[in-house]
């Protein structure tokens, strides 16, 4: 029986009495508001956390690209859709050898992007499932709501493909600073998509997809009515930015990072061994506030080089040389993508260890 003590440090960590309560309790508000649960499991990129999520309910998994689809595939995963726009012949290809016992979607969001995948998948006489991606207010990717029925109809008109949906994520929602902010875009965020989704209905498109989520907007946009389903990828382990949001409380948060403190070289600052190659550089949304808390301090992150983490020593903290501290990190999802394995670990003691095996699937 291994301890948290005994391992070396930086060690990502996963509480699994947590992750089985966030698991459970996303599960469980989903089915509440008759929804399919199709996690992101960009977060974890766990087989094993995939599956629990599975067992609970889910219908399949949302993940980005084809390498990360082709780790889930070949771990026995059936339904999988990538929400991103999915362009290129090669990664139509790869898509095809994925074999047609997987069901199977992609994102598109110009019917320039899936032209490249209606010729490969048509030449081989395959069907491929496509969801269009509406912008409802992130400004990242996405057809604009107004420009949505006319890309649809011609996305829907090309050979290899099936317009199976539609889907999008309230991204701007880790930049709301209040909670009644969040709950608003959450709303909007499902009532733009399903009226998207009823103007393609009423054209004669067979829209059956209407597909939401991001773990902030997750609980107020899958109550909308004409949402079927929804795609939260963080809540497994929360982050100091979901509490900072209010998605969540402290004590919801799975992940924390194990460090040691490797130099105090002032009374205000002290050096632990996790820097931006441990916590990645991602700063706490919706404000900046340093790179991580540590827990059961008053005191946090301030800068990070790459194996340095420099804390700002607060008042009535004190660290000493060799102390090990637990870190809540910003952004969960960014720290998973940096490591070979996390520990799962219950009560103090590690019980399992999770390869991330989908990890740096950048293609
Ligand atoms: C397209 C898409 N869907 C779903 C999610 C999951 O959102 P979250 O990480 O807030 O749960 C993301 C996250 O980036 C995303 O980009």
């Amino acid at each position: 029986m291994r301890s948290i003590e005994d391992l070396p440090t930086p060690a990502v960590l996963v509480d699994l009495d947590v992750l089985e309560r966030n698991l459970a309790r996303t599960a469980e508000r989903a089915r509440s508001a008759g929804v399919k649960l199709r996690p992101h499991a960009k977060t974890h990129k766990v087989v094993e956390i995939g599956r629990m999520q599975i067992a609970l309910g889910a219908v399949g998994l949302s993940l980005a690209k084809v390498g990360e689809a082709e780790v889930f595939a070949a771990a026995g995963f059936q339904d999988i859709f990538l929400a991103y726009p999915t362009v290129g012949g090669d990664r139509a290809r790869r898509l095809l050898a994925l074999g047609d016992r997987l069901r199977l979607a992609v994102g598109a969001d110009s019917v320039e992007g899936a032209s490249t995948l209606s010729a490969v998948f048509h030449q081989a006489r395959r069907t491929l499932e496509v969801l269009l991606k509406i912008d409802c207010g992130f400004h990242r990717v996405g057809v604009q709501p107004g420009a949505a029925l006319e890309v649809a109809r011609k996305v829907a008109e090309l050979p290899g493909l099936r317009l199976r949906g539609v889907f999008t994520h309230a991204g701007q929602a880790y930049h709301a600073e209040m909670p009644s902010a969040v709950a608003e875009i959450g709303r909007s965020e499902g009532e733009i998509l399903a009226a998207a989704a009823r103007e393609m209905r009423d054209a004669g498109l067979a829209i059956e997809d209407v597909s939401v989520g991001s773990t902030p907007t997750a609980a107020h946009a899958m109550r909308v009515a004409g949402v079927t389903e929804c795609r939260p990828g963080n809540y497994v382990y929360h982050d100091a930015s979901q509490v900072a949001l209010g998605s969540c409380s402290p004590k919801e948060c799975a992940m924390t990072v194990a460090a040691t403190v490797v130099s105090v070289p002032a009374a205000d600052r002290a050096v632990v061994d996790a820097g931006s190659k441990t916590l990645s550089s991602d700063p706490l949304r919706p404000r900046a506030g340093g790179y991580g808390l540590l827990l059961g301090t008053a005191s946090r992150l301030e800068r990070l080089s790459e194996e340095h983490g420099v804390v700002k020593v607060e008042p009535g903290d004190r660290f000493r040389i060799g102390q090990r501290v637990s870190i809540l990190p910003n952004h969960a999802c960014v720290v998973s993508n940096l490591h070979d394995r996390v520990y799962g670990v219950r009560a103090g003691v590690v019980e399992t260890e999770f390869a991330v095996a989908a990890r740096g699937r950048v293609d």
